[in-house]
This record gives structure tokens, C-alpha cells and sequence, in this order.
């Protein structure tokens, strides 16, 4: 959180009012206080040690479990007690305001996730072993409870946080398998804790941890692999001092028309490692080609036509980027069949090559390059649209279009080469759609 808005203090002391009189006016008696004790260290063990799955994505904690393990166990007092310990978390950088709302929004899911535990007719104390499978029902009832109220209430701070101009922070909480997954390690705890009482938390907590740790590596690795692939890109781009930025500018595009046309997740994360490194053959290619003011000779454009080929001999044993690859390969392809380096026409291109053609072209035209300046956005679309079907898919122009009217496109500053550095800059490039299609041997 940065520096808060009036309306972000109001939303937050409304949830704090709101977790106060929860916490405040809750039954005192018949707590078992020793299990709510033990439920509260759980949760905070849980909440201290939060994990991020993937690079963009927030971090998540098992905290989820020991929240509708309480629910079940203490009652949605009792979990709302244990959630209040959240402002008590041992991870550094939270700032009060963030301890505070995180507090009282844990809370309030919990307490959520209790009262709507007992409407389903959930009984609350330790299940006894009869209890099952009817305890199923409300536990599911409330977990799903507790899953809305959280990312509710997250989802409009974030909102607000973000000034409520782009709602691609809320994307980034998609519920994930995690989430619904603690529910089970939740039940758990409850249902263990009839034969093993308190050690119930460590023996779900052990296991739990070890998955944790399991995908923190994973998440390291994955922070590795990005961290590469920005090297290479920084490294494509300092050959060229008009393209920087280039790369994940492509890479935000191909995500927005893998978005539009509605690919799986999975896919959307291939094609974004795809944009990123899509003229990684560039390193390949001399540098006083690309930089080259005057007229190419065949030869050297047969060098610069030779990047796709390129690209894909330096990353292929990069086993993760598979589908990525093929984008890389053949992103030169036109659907008319003149493009390079195979040649290949309509649905012959992979589809992850037909997606970057757009969103490379699309960023080439709305950036200034040394020979021309940047044209508009409207310009650049009524390019993409004119060049739809002989050079570029015509869906995936479409969909970029409909992407970029109703989400915006950041169009890159005019670059400024540094004070005293000498740029030598290219009198052409080969992403610009409006260049003159050159076929071999021609002059
Ligand atoms: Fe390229």
C-alpha cells in the first residue's frame, strides 16, 4: 500500500467497525479457550510464512486451514478471534495499516465462514465420528463462505488502492487450487482432533509445511527462469537502442490477445515467455547489420530473415517454453504465405506465431523508430486491419483490437538516447507490417 486515499481509510475503519463489534459483542462463555489457544498459534505460524506459487501471483498461506479448522472446533467467534491474530504477523514490511485491515478482514471471513457453518446445520466442538459425512455440507458452505468474503473484501481495497483506474490487479486473484485445497487440510484438523486432540495441528502442520517448502523452491526456480529470460531480452535490446522495451511490450500484447480469444492459463503463460524472447535470434545477427542507416544488401538481409531460426537455436533446451518455441520460430510467417523463415501459410502457422505477428506489429507501429516517428493508435489500427488476412490472422487482429479499446494500450516514450552515447540507429525494421515485403533475390 502506498500512500492511502480517503475513501481506501474509510473502507478500512468500516471493516475494522464492522470485525470490532464481531469480536466484541461474541459469546465470552463456553469457549474452549485452550483450543482456541492453539488454533490462534496455528493460524499465526501459518500466516507468518506466506508463499508466492508463481512470480505475479499473491503470496498464499495455510492460514486458510486453521481459519475453518476454528470454524468447526471454537465456532465463527472463536475462528473470528483466530483470524484477528492475521495483524499480529511475524512477515516483515507489512505497514500498520495493512497489519490492521488484515486483522479485521481475516476476522470477518471467519466469522462469515462460522454463521454461514451453523445455518447449514453445522454443529460446533470436536465431530465425533458419527458426525461424518453430514459435517461435509456446512464445512463446504462455509469454506466457500469464507474464500468470497476474503477476495471480496481484498478485491476492493485493492481497487481502491489502485485509484480504481485498471482492474488487472484484481485479475491477479484468480482463486486458485491452494485455496480450495486448505479447506480439506481445515477438515482435517477438526476431524483429527477426536483422537489426537491438540497435536491434530501438528500432524497436519508438518506435511503442510513440507508442500510449502516444496513449492517455495518451485516458485524460486520459476523467479530464476524469469530473471533469465529479462537477461536475454536486455541483452536483444541493447543492439538496438529504438527497440527497448520491445520485448515486453510484445509480451504484454500476445497476453492480451491470449486473453481475448480465451486460451488456457497455462498457454497465456507460454505465449508471455514467447513475447519476451521473440527476437532472441537477434544475438545472432551482426550488430552492424541491425544497426546498418543505409540499404541492405541480400546478404544481410538474409541474416536478419535468419533471427527466427536463430532464436530458436539458442533457447530450444529450454525445456519449459515448449509451445513458445514454435511461436518464436515462424513469428514472421504471413498468413498469404510470403512470409519467413518457412513459408507456411493460413493454419499452417502455429497459433502462438500468428498471435506475435499482431502483437509485434502492433508495438512496432506505435513506437517511434529512428526513420519515422510513432503513429497513433488508430493508425496503427486501421494497419493491423488492412493487413488482415494477407499478413495477420484476422481473428487475433480482432481480438487485439477489442483488447486494446477496452483496456488501453501503454504506448512506449520517445526515446532519448543518454547524453554523450553515440547511437547508431537502423534505417528499417523488420517488424514494421508497413515496410516493403522483400522476397529473396529481389532488389
Ligand atoms: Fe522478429
Amino acid at each position: 500500500m502506498g500512500r492511502l486515499s480517503r475513501a481506501t481509510w474509510l473502507y478500512i475503519g468500516v471493516i475494522v467497525i464492522a470485525a470490532a463489534i464481531v469480536t466484541g459483542y461474541g459469546p465470552h462463555r463456553d469457549v474452549a479457550w485452550s483450543r482456541l489457544a492453539v488454533l490462534a498459534v496455528l493460524f499465526l505460524v501459518c500466516e507468518s510464512t506466506p508463499t508466492a506459487i508463481l512470480p505475479r501471483q499473491v503470496a498464499w498461506s495455510p492460514g486458510y486451514a486453521a481459519t475453518l479448522a476454528s470454524v468447526v472446533l471454537v465456532g465463527p467467534w472463536g475462528a473470528a478471534i483466530v483470524g484477528l491474530v492475521s495483524a499480529f504477523s511475524l512477515r516483515r514490511g507489512l505497514k500498520p495499516a495493512q497489519r490492521v485491515f488484515n486483522g479485521a478482514m481475516y476476522a470477518l471471513s471467519a466469522y462469515a465462514a462460522g454463521r454461514v457453518y451453523l445455518a447449514l446445520g453445522g454443529v460446533v466442538g470436536i465431530p465425533p465420528h458419527n458426525s461424518f459425512p453430514q459435517i461435509i455440507g456446512p464445512f463446504v458452505g462455509a469454506a466457500a463462505a469464507h474464500i468470497v468474503a476474503n477476495y471480496g473484501m481484498v478485491s476492493v481495497v485493492l481497487w481502491l488502492t489502485s485509484g480504481g483506474e485498471s482492474g488487472r490487479r484484481l485479475l491477479n486473484l484468480r482463486l486458485s487450487l491452494p485455496d480450495l485445497g486448505y479447506a480439506v487440510f481445515g477438515l482435517l484438523i477438526a476431524a483429527l482432533w477426536s483422537v489426537v486432540g491438540a497435536f491434530a495441528a501438528i500432524l497436519v502442520l508438518i506435511p503442510l509445511f513440507v508442500a510449502r517448502w516444496a513449492i517455495a523452491q518451485f516458485a524460486n526456480q520459476q523467479r530464476a527462469y524469469e530473471a533469465t529470460l529479462r537477461v536475454l531480452c536486455q541483452a536483444v535490446e541493447t543492439k538496438d537502442f529504438y527497440t527497448r522495451g520491445h520485448s515486453e511490450r510484445v509480451s504484454r500484447g500476445s497476453v492480451m490477445i491470449a486473453r481475448a480469444i480465451g486460451m488456457r492459463p497455462e498457454r497465456v503463460e507460454a505465449i508471455r515467455y514467447a513475447g519476451m524472447l521473440h527476437d532472441v535470434g537477434k544475438l545472432g545477427v551482426p550488430t552492424k547489420v541491425l544497426q546498418k542507416t543505409g540499404k541492405l544488401t541480400e546478404e544481410e538481409y538474409a541474416a536478419i530473415q535468419l533471427h527466427p531460426m536463430r532464436g530458436l537455436e539458442i533457447i530450444k533446451e529450454i525445456g519449459f517454453l515448449d509451445e513458445a518455441l514454435a511461436g518464436i520460430m515462424h513469428h514472421h510467417e504471413r498468413i498469404d504465405g510470403c512470409g519467413y523463415p518457412m513459408g507456411l501459410a493460413g493454419d499452417e502457422i502455429p497459433e502462438f506465431a500468428r498471435v506475435l505477428a499482431v502483437a509485434d506489429a502492433f508495438d512496432c507501429m506505435t513506437s517511434t523508430r529512428s526513420y519515422r516517428g510513432a503513429r497513433s493508435i488508430a493508425e496503427a489500427i486501421t494497419e493491423l486491419h488492412n493487413c488482415s488476412g494477407t499478413q495477420f490472422d484476422p481473428a487475433f487482429v480482432d481480438a487485439l483490437v477489442a483488447a486494446v479499446e477496452r483496456d488501453g494500450w501503454q504506448t512506449p516514450d520517445t526515446p532519448v538516447p543518454p547524453p554523450g552515447e553515440r547511437i547508431e540507429a537502423a534505417a528499417h525494421d523488420h517488424d514494421d507490417p508497413a515496410a516493403p515485403l522483400r522476397v529473396m533475390g529481389s532488389r
